[in-house]
């Protein structure tokens, strides 16, 4: 029955709305998919959405932590009313909304949904790290849409829930045209270690939220822009790691791009003709070896666990000089007491991690050769170079710290 069909895609549509998408204009911009699930039976939930630029599209989570007075939402993602929904489904079984938590200074992707998602409880009490900054103009937060009288700094203005949750900070960093601070968060009760951006795990199966939408992964499957969008488990495994690729390097390696006339020659192909495959625009050409890179960034064989890791983007612009206050970070999440898995915003959760693995990775990060520039790094090494050179960012690690 078509019809109907269609009349449960429109109302799939309006719980999926995302109005404020044009304050960070990201893919899949008006329409945001949820995928939740159980992390920890009736104590954790992850909730996950995508969002990107040019079909790079990536996993972002929320987690929801079960504590004592109800429920913490750190790193809100945007509050459709099909998340709300499920929020109130969770609210019902343990308890209000009582906390929301924004984990980082400078995630955009992370901010922007808080002033939406505490105007949808308006008893919760709004936490952010200090160092907030926006862009073009440093506004004070209540400009920004956070309540003013319910809004406070983590660490500052003491912790949420600190008999139940550990909170450690990686930063202040100054970035020179910003701060980098995110604070992760320990929930003693499961040993779920919540973190922002700077660590991740991906693997090398697509996760599940991707299949939600597999426009992305299906986009990036080609090998020019006139071959068809089809749809197979291993066409969404070679788009997966391809996404993965651009998603770490901006512009990997093991990529190419054709001349112009060559990419215009391959538009507009039967099969092609649509929006969604961007009328057959495709300007990559994939070269040999750019799976095993794929396969090195993932860390593990297909079903295995992914390893945890520093994102490729964030150890060159980020991290680039301020590699000290990265391994003294993982050194404190390694004396954090029950620590069980990793569960960071962004890929896959939850990775199973131990506090002897935070102190491995810390000893490896020190010694090993710290954000390269050849190869898939030249991009961001470039970019990283025209920034020191416009004095845009801090020459050394020193003048990393406050
Ligand atoms: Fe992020």
């Amino acid at each position: 029955m078509p019809k109907l069909a269609s009349a449960d895609d429109g109302q799939l549509r309006r719980r999926q709305r995302w109005p404020w998408w044009p304050l960070l204009p990201l893919y899949p911009y008006g329409r945001r998919r949820t995928l939740v699930r159980e992390l920890v039976p009736d104590q954790v939930w992850a909730f996950e959405q995508v969002q990107g630029v040019w079909y790079v599209a990536v996993p972002i989570r929320m987690t929801v932590l079960r504590v004592r007075a109800g429920l913490v939402l750190y790193a809100p993602v945007a509050p459709t009313t099909e998340v709300l929904e499920a929020l109130a489904a969770l609210e019902r079984r343990y308890g209000p909304v009582c906390t929301i938590v924004l984990p980082s200074a400078s995630g955009l992707e992370h901010k922007l949904p808080v002033p939406a998602m505490a105007r949808a409880y308006p008893t919760a009490t709004v936490w952010v790290t200090a160092h907030q900054w926006s862009f073009p103009l440093p506004l004070p937060l209540p400009w920004l849409g956070f309540p003013a009288g319910r809004t406070r700094v983590l660490l500052q203005d003491g912790v949420p829930h600190g008999d139940e949750l550990d909170w450690c900070p990686l930063g202040p960093l100054d970035l020179g045209l910003g701060t980098f601070l995110e604070i992760a968060c320990l929930h003693r009760s499961t040993g779920s270690l919540l973190v922002t951006d700077a660590l991740v795990a991906i693997s090398a199966e697509p996760p599940p939220v991707m299949a939600l939408d597999p426009t992305p992964m299906l986009f990036h499957a080609r090998e020019r822009g006139d071959e068809p969008m089809e749809d197979s488990p291993e066409r969404r495994r070679r788009g997966w790691l391809r996404l993965v690729l651009f998603a770490n390097y901006l512009r990997p390696g093991p990529l190419t791009i054709p001349p112009l006339k060559e990419v215009l020659g391959q538009a507009l192909a039967p099969g092609c003709r649509s929006p969604q495959s961007h009328f057959g625009l495709y300007p990559f050409r994939w070269q040999p070896g750019w799976q095993a890179q794929a396969e090195a960034l993932t860390g593990s064989a297909l079903g295995a666990d992914p390893v945890p890791q520093v994102a490729a983007v964030l150890e060159r612009l980020v991290f680039v000089r301020a590699r000290g206050a990265l391994v003294q970070w993982l050194q404190e999440l390694a004396r954090l007491k029950g620590v069980k898995q990793l569960i960071p915003a962004h890929y896959s959760a939850p990775v199973p991690i131990s506090a002897e693995q935070l102190r491995m990775m810390a000893l490896e990060l020190e010694h090993r050769n710290w954000a390269p520039s050849q190869g898939s790094w030249s991009l961001l090494a470039a970019i990283d170079g025209s920034l020191l050179a416009l004095g845009l960012v801090p020459g050394d690690e020193r003048a990393a710290k406050h």
